[in-house]
C-alpha cells in the first residue's frame, strides 16, 4: 500500500482519516469543522445534472471515419476528402425513456456523431430512421409531450400518442417504421443511421448541392419481436450497454458503410415532393446512394459521465464545405441544442474534454461560471475585435455560398397539398407477409386502451396508405383486444380524409 497516491481534499490537502468523522467525544456529535465530511456530502448532492429532455438514455463509443470514395467535386470539407481519417464519438440513445429506462424498448434510436475535424467539430445528430414524426418545429414540443408521462397519472399514455398521430398524418411514415421490425433493434450495431435532414455540400467553386447522409450497418439488421424484448427486459435493462461495451472490449469493432445522396441545387424546385420535408425520403431510384467510406467504433469511454453524459451534440456544428438547408426543423434544431447544452452543462460546455475541438480555437467570449480556459484570442491585449494586437481574425475564404431564398413571410399550412401517404405505401409494399403481420400486431398492441374514436381516425389514415394496412390492423385489434369498429361522426371522417 506504500505506493498508493495520497487521498486529498479538492484543495489538495492530505486527508488523515477517511473512515471516522470528527466528533466531540467518542459518543458525541460531528463537528462543523470536519470539512472533509462536509465536502463529501456537498459533492454528492451535486452529482446529478439535468438529464437530456429527450434522448436521455444512451450508449456511446469512439471511432474513426475513413473516406475511400471521391466526392471532392461536391464538398471542400477536409474530413470528406479521399483518404481522410477523422476521429469521432458516437452516442446512441432512445428518445422517450428517462436515464434509467430499459434499453430494449420499442422507440426510435438516436444516432449522434461528433467528428473532430481539423476545421472544427462537425456534429451529425441523426436517428436510425430516415424521416421524422413532424415537419414543423412548432409541433416538436407537443409531439414530445405525448411521448412523456401524463401530468396526472405519471404514466405514459397510448391515448395521447395516437390522438396526436391521428391528428398529424405527416407522422404516418415514421410511425410505420417505428412499428415495423426496425423499430426494435437488438443492439446499436444492428441498425442503420441517417442524417435524416437534407444538408448542403459546397465546393471551392462556390457551388451548392443538397445532401442526405446514410450509415448502413455492416453487422446486418437484427431486431427483437415485442415478446423477445419483454423477455430481455425481464433479465436486464442494460442490454445495449452490455452488447456495445462488451463487443468493443472484445475487439469486435462495429462498422457502417457511409453513403450520401446528392441532389443538384436547382432540382429542389422540380421534385414532386419537398426535398426539405423531414417526413420524406429521396427515393434511391431518383438519387442513388454513393459509397464514400466506412465508420468504425473501436474504443470505449473511460468514464461514462464525463464522456457520454457530457457529450454535447448539436446540428449547429458544421464545418466549411457542409451547410444547412431550408428544412424548418433543422433551423429550430440549430437553435435548440446549444441552448439545451448551456442549461444542462453550462456556458463553457464546448471546452469540456469530450467536446473540445482538436484544432486551435480562438474567440472573444469572456469570463462566465467555471471558466478554466481564459480568453482564447491569440493575444492577451486583444480582448475585443477589431484590434491592433494580432488577435484572431476572420478567414473570408471559408464563406458559405449564398443560399437562394424567395417568397413572402407567412405561416404556410404544411398539411395542405402534401402527400403523406405515397412514401409510407412504398415502405409497406417492401414488407413481406411476416413483416406485415408483425407490423399489424405491434400497432394493435400499442393501441391498447385507446378510445375507439381515436383508433378509427388513425385507421382512416392507414386505409389511405393501403386498404390492406387498415384491414390487417383491424383484424389484429380484434385478436388482441376484441376490438370492433367504432362509429365515428361525419366530422371526424372529414378530418381524417383531409
Ligand atoms: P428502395 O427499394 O430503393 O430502398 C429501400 C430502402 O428501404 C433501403 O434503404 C432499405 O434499407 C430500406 N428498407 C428495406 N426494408 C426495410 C424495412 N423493413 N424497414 C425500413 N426500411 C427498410 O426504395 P425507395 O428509395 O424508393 O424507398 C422506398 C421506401 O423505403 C421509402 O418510402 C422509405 O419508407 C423506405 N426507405 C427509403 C430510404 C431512402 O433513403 N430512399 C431509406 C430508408 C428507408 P437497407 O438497405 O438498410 O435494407
Ligand atoms: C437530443 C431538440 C428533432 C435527434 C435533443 C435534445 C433537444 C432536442 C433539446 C437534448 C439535447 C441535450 O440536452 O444534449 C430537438 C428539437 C427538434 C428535434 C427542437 C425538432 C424541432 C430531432 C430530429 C432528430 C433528433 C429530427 C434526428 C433526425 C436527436 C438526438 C439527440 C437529440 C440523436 C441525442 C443527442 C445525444 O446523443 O446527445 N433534441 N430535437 N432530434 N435529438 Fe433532437
Amino acid at each position: 500500500m506504500a505506493d498508493r497516491p495520497t487521498l486529498t481534499t479538492t484543495a489538495g490537502a492530505p486527508v488523515s482519516d477517511n473512515q471516522n468523522s470528527l466528533t466531540a467525544g467518542e459518543r458525541g456529535p460531528v463537528l462543523l469543522q470536519d470539512y472533509h465530511l462536509i465536502e463529501k456530502l456537498a459533492h454528492q448532492n451535486r452529482e446529478r445534472i439535468p438529464e437530456r429532455v429527450v434522448h436521455a438514455k444512451g450508449w456511446g463509443a469512439y471511432g474513426t471515419l475513413k473516406i475511400t470514395g471521391d466526392i471532392s467535386k461536391y464538398t471542400s470539407a477536409k474530413a470528406l476528402q479521399p483518404g481522410a481519417e477523422t476521429p469521432l464519438i458516437l452516442r446512441f440513445s432512445t428518445v422517450a425513456g428517462e436515464m434509467g429506462a430499459a434499453d430494449a424498448e420499442r422507440d426510435v434510436r438516436g444516432f449522434a456523431i461528433k467528428f473532430y475535424t481539423e476545421e472544427g467539430n462537425w456534429d451529425l445528430v441523426g436517428n436510425n430512421t430516415p424521416v421524422f414524426f413532424v415537419r414543423d418545429p412548432l409541433k416538436f414540443p407537443d409531439f414530445i409531450h405525448t411521448q412523456k408521462r401524463h401530468p396526472k397519472t405519471n404514466l405514459r399514455s397510448a391515448t395521447a400518442m395516437w390522438d396526436f398521430w391521428s391528428l398529424s398524418p405527416e407522422s404516418l411514415h415514421q410511425v410505420t417504421i417505428l412499428m415495423s421490425d426496425r423499430g426494435l433493434p437488438v443492439a446499436p450495431m444492428f441498425m442503420n443511421g441517417y442524417g435524416s435532414h437534407t444538408y448542403s455540400f459546397w465546393n471551392d467553386q462556390g457551388e451548392r448541392f443538397w445532401v442526405k447522409f446514410h450509415f448502413k450497418t455492416l453487422q446486418g439488421h437484427k431486431h427483437y419481436t415485442n415478446a423477445e424484448a419483454e423477455n430481455v427486459i425481464g433479465k436486464t435493462r442494460e442490454s445495449y450497454q452490455e452488447e456495445l461495451f462488451g463487443a468493443i472490449e472484445k475487439g469486435e469493432f462495429p462498422k457502417w458503410k457511409v453513403q450520401v445522396q446528392i441532389m443538384p441545387e436547382l432540382d429542389a424546385d422540380k421534385t414532386p415532393y419537398n426535398p426539405f420535408d423531414l417526413t420524406k425520403v429521396w427515393p434511391h431510384g431518383d438519387y442513388p446512394p454513393i459509397d464514400i467510406g466506412v465508420m468504425e467504433l473501436n474504443r470505449n469511454p473511460e468514464n461514462y459521465f464525463a464522456e457520454i453524459e457530457q457529450v454535447a451534440m448539436s446540428p449547429s456544428n458544421v464545418v466549411p464545405g457542409i451547410g444547412h438547408s431550408p428544412d424548418k426543423m433543422l433551423q429550430a434544431r440549430v437553435f435548440s441544442y446549444a441552448d439545451a447544452h448551456r442549461y444542462r452543462l453550462g456556458t463553457h460546455y464546448e471546452a469540456l474534454p469530450v467536446n473540445a475541438p482538436r484544432c486551435p480555437v480562438h474567440h472573444y467570449h469572456k469570463d462566465g461560471q467555471m471558466n478554466f480556459i481564459g480568453q482564447k484570442t491569440g493575444n492577451p491585449d486583444a480582448y475585443y475585435e477589431p484590434n491592433s494586437f494580432s488577435g484572431a481574425g476572420e478567414k473570408p475564404s471559408v464563406k458559405e455560398p449564398p443560399l437562394r431564398l424567395s417568397g413572402d413571410a407567412d405561416r404556410y399550412n404544411h398539411r395542405l397539398n402534401n402527400d403523406d401517404y405515397s412514401q409510407p405505401r412504398a415502405l409497406f409494399n417492401l414488407f413481406d407477409v411476416g413483416q406485415k403481420a408483425r407490423l399489424f400486431a405491434n400497432i394493435a398492441a400499442a393501441m391498447n386502451g385507446v378510445p375507439g374514436q381515436i383508433i378509427e381516425r388513425q385507421l382512416a389514415h392507414f386505409r389511405l396508405v393501403h386498404p390492406d394496412y387498415e384491414a390487417g390492423i383491424r383484424a389484429a385489434l380484434k385478436d388482441a383486444h376484441g376490438y370492433e369498429a367504432t362509429a365515428i361522426s361525419n366530422e371526424e371522417k372529414a378530418d381524417a380524409a383531409e
